[in-house]
């Protein structure tokens, strides 16, 4: 990552306002929407914040959820308990501001994500994306996201596979 960021959970002195990642749902739900969820508990939101300026560059949203085993490949599958489902955590956004795209801040945050993750006491097997688009499935892939059974924009990454992520963010 070239530009000195740092990533914190969301506060009402962030200004949301002028925050544009170039898909109106999720400047909408950033702009309008998460303060209400995160204080449902329905949600949680980090952000990437421009050091020393102060401008929003990201943002993701993360919250407990569980997966079916039954969504899972066969191969990880064989490895489970043979419960009817396994615990994950599940980042529904993750967005980067136009002018900040292209400079790893979408792998940083999603290394941050991993990260917070893995030093949380409550276990979860696996990060769980939702991809809203094709690209942005692509994007997971990349980074080693493997797609839930019959569904190609919701991924996973078991989080005891995450350690070469990690290493390139710090
Ligand atoms: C998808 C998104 C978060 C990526 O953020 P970014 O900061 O531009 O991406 P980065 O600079 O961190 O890219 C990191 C790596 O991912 C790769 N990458 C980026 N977008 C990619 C894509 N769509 N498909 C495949 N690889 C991609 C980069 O080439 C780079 O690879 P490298 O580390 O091997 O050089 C950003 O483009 C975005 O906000 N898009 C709109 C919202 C969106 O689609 N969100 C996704 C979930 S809903």
């Amino acid at each position: 990552m070239s530009a000195p960021f740092r990533i914190e959970a969301l506060t009402p002195q962030h200004d949301r306002s002028t925050f544009d990642c170039g898909s109106d749902p999720l400047n909408r739900y950033f702009r309008q929407q998460v303060t209400q969820d995160a204080r449902r508990r329905v949600t949680a939101c980090f952000v990437a914040v421009e050091q020393g300026k102060g401008v929003l560059a990201g943002y993701y949203t993360v919250a407990s959820s569980s997966i079916p085993v039954t969504d899972l490949p066969d191969e990880v599958t064989r490895k489970l308990p043979r419960y009817p489902s396994v615990p994950a955590v599940r980042m529904g956004r993750l967005a980067v501001d136009r002018q900040f795209k292209g400079k790893g801040l979408g792998a940083a945050m999603l290394a941050d994500a991993l990260e917070r993750s893995l030093k949380a006491e409550i276990a979860a097997y696996a990060l769980v994306v939702d991809a809203k688009d094709e690209q942005a499935a692509a994007f997971y892939r990349h980074h080693g996201f493997i797609a839930l059974n019959d569904n190609r924009l919701a991924l996973f990454l078991p989080l005891a596979t995450t350690k070469e992520l990690l290493e390139r963010k710090n």
